[in-house]
This record gives structure tokens, C-alpha cells and sequence, in this order.
């Protein structure tokens, strides 16, 4: 088994929060509201998975799923240029997989392997936001087994990639209050057996005052449940 690798999020209490940065050989989840800053750290990631690895980073590269056309370069430009990287460069590292229904995200997914098969050093896979197209294509309650039996071939897609890589897998999960967020759960559904080994993070995403937001780690099998207060800037993600 390969050494396990860590990806900054940018904040130091952040990074301790949940034992450093965000895992190869996992799947994290951050949960949160409209606006509780999911996007902004997997914009984060793109960028510090890049760096070298005294500097937080894999020197790897990045693929982003975007499934609700949260993607925006010219915050990757903000950010890139907040670590003085080439942000040209850094782009061109950041493979943009617009995913337009929740098949056409399953099959994105999957090809990755072949995109790293094909000598591409992917070191991180973001999927902003996982449950958007599930959510909207299987309505009702007649359909919720074929949706959680359809989201549980993706999410094992993405820790086969994770494990068979040594890659970081990134999600981003929006819930509309405190009570839906613990029932809500892709990735609780799907339980230990079915990821194997493998840890998952959660973490809860909150607005602070002051345009602070707050990150709770939440039943982690292997850290202590804790907080921390972040900041959004122009640069990206900042104690
Ligand atoms: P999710 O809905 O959770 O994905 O939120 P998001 O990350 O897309 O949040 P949003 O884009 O609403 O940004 C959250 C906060 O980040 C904003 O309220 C701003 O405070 C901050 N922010 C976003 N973009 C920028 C930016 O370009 N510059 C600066 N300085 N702050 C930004």
C-alpha cells in the first residue's frame, strides 16, 4: 500500500482540523449550505495540489467535475497568483469535466483511470457537487433505492481511483439545514464494507460572523470531532 498523501486546504487550523489536509486513499465530504464556501475550497485544491509537497502540495494534477457550472478560472487566477504560481500553467493542470446529467457524471468518473493510464499525474478529483443531478433526476420516494444504488457505483468508482492511485477524492454536498445534514448523508449510506478500508471525512461547513465560516469535522473514524474558524479572501482559503 502506498504512502498515504495530504493536500492543504490553505488554512492551518484547517489542515489540523482534520489531521493535516485532505487524504489520498479517502473520500471527503464537505457538507453546508448555499454560499458556506464548498466551492471556494475545492477552488483551493485545485490550486494546492499543485504545489510541492514542502508547500502542502502532490505536484499532481487536478480533475474537476463540475455538475452545476460552479467552475470559474478566474478564481483559480485569484488563488494561483495568491501562491505566485504561473497561473497559465496552473489551469492547464485542472481537467474541467462538465457533467450534464448524473449518467454522464458516473462515466466521467470512470474515465478517469484512463486518463491517468494515459501518463497524466492526477493527484486530486473534485466533484462539485456530488448529489445536484441525483437529486434532480430521481424525485420521490419510489426512487430512492435506484438513486442511492446509482450514487453507490459512483462513489465506489471514485475510491477504486483513490486506492489504485494513491489519489485525494474531494465531494461537495449542499444540505439546507443542521437536521438534514446528519440523515442526509451519500456517503454515510453506503457504510464501511462497501468502501473497504478506506476513511471518510465529513465535514460541516457553517457561516460565521463577519464572513468567517466554521468547519466541523463530523464522525470521523479516526480523529476527534472539533472546529475551526476560516476566512474566504481573494487569495483563497486563510486562517
Ligand atoms: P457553496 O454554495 O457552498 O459551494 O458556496 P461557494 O463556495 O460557491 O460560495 P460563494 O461563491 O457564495 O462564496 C462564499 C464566500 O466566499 C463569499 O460570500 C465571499 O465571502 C467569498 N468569496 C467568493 N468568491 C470570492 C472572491 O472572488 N474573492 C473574495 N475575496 N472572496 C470571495
Amino acid at each position: 500500500r502506498k504512502e498515504v498523501g495530504r493536500i492543504s486546504v490553505g488554512s492551518q487550523g484547517f489542515n489540523d482540523l482534520i489531521g493535516g489536509g485532505i487524504e489520498t486513499q479517502s473520500i471527503t465530504e464537505v457538507f453546508g449550505e448555499f454560499g458556506s464556501g464548498k466551492s471556494q475550497i475545492s477552488h483551493e485544491l485545485a490550486v494546492t495540489v499543485q504545489l510541492p509537497i514542502e508547500q502542502g502540495g502532490l505536484e499532481g494534477q487536478c480533475v474537476f467535475i463540475d455538475t452545476e457550472n460552479t467552475f470559474r478560472p478566474e478564481r483559480i487566477i485569484q488563488i494561483a497568483d495568491g501562491f505566485e504560481l504561473d497561473h497559465e500553467e496552473v489551469l492547464s493542470n485542472i481537467h474541467i469535466a462538465r457533467a450534464f446529467n448524473s449518467s454522464h457524471q458516473i462515466l466521467m468518473a470512470e474515465s478517469i483511470n484512463e486518463l491517468i493510464q494515459q501518463g497524466n499525474n492526477i493527484k486530486l478529483v473534485i466533484v462539485d457537487s456530488l448529489m445536484a443531478h441525483f437529486r434532480a433526476e430521481y424525485v420521490g420516494r419510489e426512487s430512492l433505492a435506484v438513486r442511492q444504488q446509482k450514487l453507490n457505483q459512483h462513489l465506489h468508482a471514485l475510491q477504486q481511483i483513490a486506492n489504485t492511485y494513491n489519489v485525494a477524492v474531494f465531494i461537495t454536498n449542499q444540505v439546507q439545514a443542521k437536521p438534514d445534514a446528519f440523515f442526509g448523508s451519500p456517503t454515510k449510506a453506503i457504510g464501511g464494507h462497501v468502501l473497504g478500508h478506506a476513511s471518510t471525512y465529513r465535514i460541516w461547513l457553517k457561516k460565521g460572523l463577519a464572513g468567517k465560516r466554521i468547519a466541523r469535522l463530523v464522525d470521523s473514524p479516526h480523529l476527534p470531532e472539533g472546529e475551526c474558524v476560516f476566512k474566504i479572501t481573494s487569495d483563497g482559503i486563510v486562517d
